[in-house]
């Protein structure tokens, strides 16, 4: 402990050198930043606080008495709001990260019977679900094989949603290998964005790489012609419609672009 106390002693001071040299505060290491982990947002959800939340999914989850569901609340009007619109049609979602199989249990009610529903998980105790309300696959989200051939049993993509490990370098990985596979107007979901933000799951505030990171780059990409009007052609053009962001849910939704023109009207003579 008085080895500590002295190394302080003399680390802040420096510390503070260091920072008015460089005419700015220095990040401090993870370990004093002491990031809040899951269980800081635990809560039982009692009646009160369910009146709070309405719609599709927050009644499914809310009335579930099957296997477990593991959601943030506030993602429900994310979900009816994206998925909402596919509710009764044929749509293809691909879930990663199964667990206890609850979560499948909701996109069968919320989606109705015609849904293409797939899960996946690392966790081989999750084959037990394949063909309860969905079917089920175990791999990992980071194997680009794996995902293409679950995609062609799928006979398609239309929804990814990735609530699966959460490291950023998987979730970029299954993004890489699976937003090429999506069909034209079809949704790639990342949640528990927040986990960008967490040193366990290779997080950190601006850290390169994180899905937050990762994401703000094909923003970039939504507009490189306006960066290379070279690339303003219709070949060129990414496939990116939007990138948007809610609290802890992410959202690309991706769509072939035309060419940007900018142009008055009426035309002038
Ligand atoms: C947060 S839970 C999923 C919760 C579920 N979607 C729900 O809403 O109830 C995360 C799951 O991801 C799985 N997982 C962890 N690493 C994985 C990987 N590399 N590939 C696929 N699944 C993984 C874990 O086994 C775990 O079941």
């Amino acid at each position: 402990m008085q080895r500590i106390r002295g190394a302080l002693r003399f680390f802040v001071p420096f510390r503070h050198f260091v920072e008015s040299c460089l005419g700015r505060r220095l990040p401090l290491p993870s370990f004093a930043v002491s990031p809040p982990r899951m269980p800081a947002f635990a809560a039982k959800g009692d009646e009160d606080f369910q009146s709070a939340y309405r719609g599709r999914s927050a009644e499914i989850f809310f009335a579930n008495d099957g296997p477990v569901i593991y959601k943030w609340p506030h993602y429900f009007a994310v979900y009816d709001q994206l998925l909402g619109p596919l509710v009764g049609t044929e749509v293809r979602m691909l879930e990663i990260g199964v667990c206890k199989g609850g979560s499948l249990k909701l996109w069968r009610e919320f989606f109705g019977p015609r849904a293409v529903i797939f899960g996946i998980d690392i966790d081989r105790r999750c084959a037990a679900f394949d063909g309860q309300f969905a079917s089920v696959r175990i791999g990992s989200q980071d194997d680009s094989d794996f995902l293409r051939k679950v995609v062609a049993e799928m006979g398609g993509l239309d929804v990814v949603l990735d609530d699966g490990s959460h490291v950023a370098s998987h979730q970029r990985a299954s993004f890489n290998a699976l937003f090429p596979l999506l069909s034209e107007g079809g949704l790639y979901i990342i949640e528990d964005m927040h986990t960008a933000y967490w040193a366990e799951y290779e997080g950190g505030l601006r850290k390169q790489g994180t899905a937050v990171e990762f994401l703000k780059e094909k923003i970039d990409e939504m507009h490189r012609h306006y960066r290379n009007p070279e690339l303003n052609r219709p070949e060129s053009m990414p496939e990116i419609e939007s990138v948007q962001f809610f609290d802890s849910i992410a959202v690309v939704r991706k769509r072939k672009q035309l060419p940007r023109f900018h142009m008055p009207r009426p035309s002038p003579q």
